[in-house]
């Protein structure tokens, strides 16, 4: 008598399921996604042309540490980086961006980011491209060797913390040119990047940790601690980590394009002053 059970032939070639659903448009949307946008800020770092229009600043090179003398037509004004221009002894073979030092510590949080690894492993390595399919054949080592360094996240959140305040305080700056105060439309988009940004660092399930981890109880000496509240609003951003993630990265892309457009001319900043 049949078991009623019927088994079904598994191949073992790559991108091999039995899923019936369309698997690969995710991981193909999330490479495409990437790459573009990845793409993009990449370009940008490299050639950090008009990034600056006074008040407003990239947050492809914000914070600046140092920033181009000349040869970069709208770069950061000398005296607004934070240790004046490159020095002479800058090997010229090298980019002169501010992008490759503090901005860098942004990248470096996205990265390591437990979302961007699950998206990107399965976009790119596809070892497997999605659950159940069969991906490339690998052998797998997990997050050691040279991987290893995904462990540091919760350290490169400190530093995302510090890129954080900076760009609040840029965002505010934005209020402020000759001293005068007024509003752009730059002004918003800087600040709005702030706030998707904060959406997205509020969420990294390392803050979580930092601010509700070990703890046994949020209220046994009758007392509801603090952290419980900021606990529970770091669970709601965790929830939309990835909606954080993506909003706040193609932000982070329009911010640059606005500045740059404004800062070379081709559009005109709708402000107060
Ligand atoms: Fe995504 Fe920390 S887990 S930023």
């Amino acid at each position: 008598m049949s078991s009623g059970v019927r088994s079904l032939s598994v191949s073992a070639g790559f991108a091999s399921t039995q899923r019936m659903d369309r698997w690969w448009v995710s991981p193909a949307a999330t490479a495409f996604g990437l790459a573009v946008l990845f793409g993009y800020l990449m370009a940008r770092a490299f050639y950090p042309t008009h990034v600056w229009f006074d008040p407003y600043i990239s947050p492809v090179v914000a914070p600046p540490l140092v920033t181009p003398a000349s040869g970069y037509p709208g770069s950061v004004p000398v005296d607004v980086a934070w240790l004046g221009a490159f020095p002479a002894w800058w090997p010229a073979i090298l980019p002169r961006s501010p992008a490759f030092f503090i901005p860098a510590l942004a990248i470096a949080f996205r990265f390591t980011c437990y979302y961007y690894r699950g998206a990107y492993y399965k976009a790119f390595a596809m070892t497997p491209p999605s659950c159940t399919v069969r991906g490339l054949p690998r052998r797998y080592l997990g997050e050691t060797r040279l991987l290893w360094f995904q462990n540091l996240h919760r350290y490169t959140l400190y530093a995302a913390l510090f890129v954080l305040a900076c760009l609040w305080w840029e965002g505010f700056a934005a209020f402020f040119r000759d001293g005068r105060f007024g509003i752009g439309v730059g002004t918003v988009i800087m600040l709005v990047n702030a706030g998707l940004i904060s959406g997205y660092t509020f969420g990294c399930h390392s803050w979580r940790h930092l601010i509700g981890g070990k703890l046994d109880c949020f209220s046994c000496n009758g007392v509801v601690s603090p952290r419980y509240r900021l606990w529970k609003n770091s669970t709601w951003l965790n929830e939309r980590h990835m909606l954080f993630a993506w909003v706040s990265l193609g932000w982070v892309v329009f911010t640059d394009l606005y500045i740059y457009l404004v800062s070379s001319g081709a559009v005109t900043d709708l402000n107060t002053w």
